[in-house]
């Protein structure tokens, strides 16, 4: 076993700390400062603008390619070879914290500061990446950017999603200055690892501070419009009303019943964005729309629960005269990640004296992407209050954080210093 790399993790807590002050906003129902990054804003610019000095400054040359993916390498004794990548996203939801997706990010720039502090040099070149729109909060895609990269999505179909206001993915990058020139699908790595921090309760459960990630269940977003008639609040009997509030109401109570039911294996629903119109006190709605997610790690249940779900707004207009019609935004199925690259973290927790947990990650990361065209895995690092996440709560201590970014350097150089996989661990 050669020489265990440690990371600064002051550094590196440092840096998270740093970037977490690009978007910060007071949370008012936590009293907490949150993080507001959605991406393609100036505030998601402004921090790629810091990350990308951050990776000069390690030495890496930076690459943009043409949705907006961010690359910084670290040349390889053998630069011809296919490259070990890790990375993240930096974009963040609206209520988002210091942690979603920065670790990875940050962690994998530090891992490199950590070989040049050693003089390490690597058979394999290097690189650590981000991703854009990982979140999905804006354009409504999640994953985007590494979606396109591996080739499930094109780049034309990227590049044309909107925002709420009409801005388009397209204008954004350029607006932004992140329209890179380089070809969104990017030369296949030799294997890539992201370190991410769990947004569950496993691993704190455990009291272990890293967890070797087994696969990503499947996430289905749809879209509902309901159309209804607007009339008087106080003159409309109650049996004559087609109020589309009321349909959403019970699309929202159905969803949580199908959770609750058992029928549909480990399934979660969340509405987590409604809106009504025409929005006034004394006026019926007329419209609702609203966003839909579910996941699932059964992608048979997962279908039997879409299926329940348009029957159920099949039947809005018998019950309540109010038309649905659902459109789809994303859906990814569960994707299991790779055997070897999993040993090979396992092995490398068990040299660092790492004690670790095998989990299924709830959340979606742009490893489930990355998968479909290297050998991936991913590292996870525990939360504190129960690994919440998406809200500014989210929290993960410096020495968790520490861990898993000394566990990703160790895999990485591993990686970096094979020819075959096989040989890694
Ligand atoms: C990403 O954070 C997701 O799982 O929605
Ligand atoms: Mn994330
Ligand atoms: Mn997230």
């Amino acid at each position: 076993m050669s020489e265990l790399i440690r990371v600064d993790r002051d550094r590196l807590w440092g840096d998270l700390m740093r970037l977490a002050q690009i978007g910060a906003y007071d949370d008012v129902p936590t009293g907490l400062r949150g993080v507001r990054r959605l991406a393609l804003t100036d505030e998601d610019a402004q921090a790629r603008r810091q990350v990308i000095e951050w990776m000069r400054e390690a030495g890496l040359v930076v690459r943009i390619d043409r949705i907006g993916n961010v690359y910084g390498r670290r040349a390889g004794t053998d630069d011809s070879l296919p490259c070990v990548l890790m990375g993240s996203h930096i974009d963040t939801v609206t209520s988002g914290g210091a942690f979603d997706g920065t670790l990875g990010v940050l962690g994998g720039i530090e891992v490199v500061r950590a070989l040049n502090d050693r003089g390490l040099s690597t058979l394999r070149p290097i690189e650590v990446g981000f991703f854009t729109e990982e979140e999905g909060v804006r354009f409504g895609v999640d994953m985007l950017g590494s979606a396109v990269t591996a080739g499930r999505l094109a780049l034309e179909y990227a590049h044309k999603l909107t925002d709420d206001e009409g801005a388009s993915v397209a204008d954004e990058l350029i607006r932004t200055g992140f329209d890179g020139q380089e070809a969104e699908r990017r030369p296949v790595p030799f294997a890539y690892i992201e370190c991410h921090i769990e947004q569950g309760p496993i691993l704190a459960a455990a009291g272990v501070d890293v967890g070797v990630v087994t696969g990503v269940q499947g996430i289905s977003w749809q879209r509902l419009v309901l159309r209804g008639a607007a009339a008087h609040a106080g003159t409309t009997p109650i049996e004559h009303r087609q109020d589309a509030g009321v349909a959403a109401a019970a699309v929202i109570l159905e969803l949580r019943r199908m959770c609750e039911s058992g029928r549909f294996g480990q399934l979660r629903g969340t509405v987590g964005k409604l809106s009504i119109e025409p929005g006034s006190t004394n006026v019926v709605p007329s419209g609702a729309t609203m966003t839909i997610d579910m996941r699932n790690p059964d992608d048979v249940a997962m279908m039997a629960a879409e299926a329940a779900l348009a029957a159920f707004v099949a039947e809005l207009p018998g019950k309540y005269g109010v038309t649905g019609s659902l459109e789809r935004m994303a859906k990814t199925f569960t994707v299991r990640f790779d055997a070897d690259v999993r040993a090979l973290i396992a092995a490398t927790a068990d040299d660092l004296g790492l004690p670790y947990v095998h989990a299924m990650s709830g959340a979606g990361h742009d490893a489930q992407e990355i998968a479909a065209i290297c050998p991936t895995a991913m590292i996870f690092v525990a939360g504190e209050n129960g690994g919440i996440s998406h809200t500014p709560r989210e929290y993960s201590n410096p020495t968790a954080c520490g861990n898993g970014a000394d566990l990703l350097a160790n895999s990485i150089f591993r990686l970096a210093q094979a020819s075959r996989l096989a040989q890694a661990s």
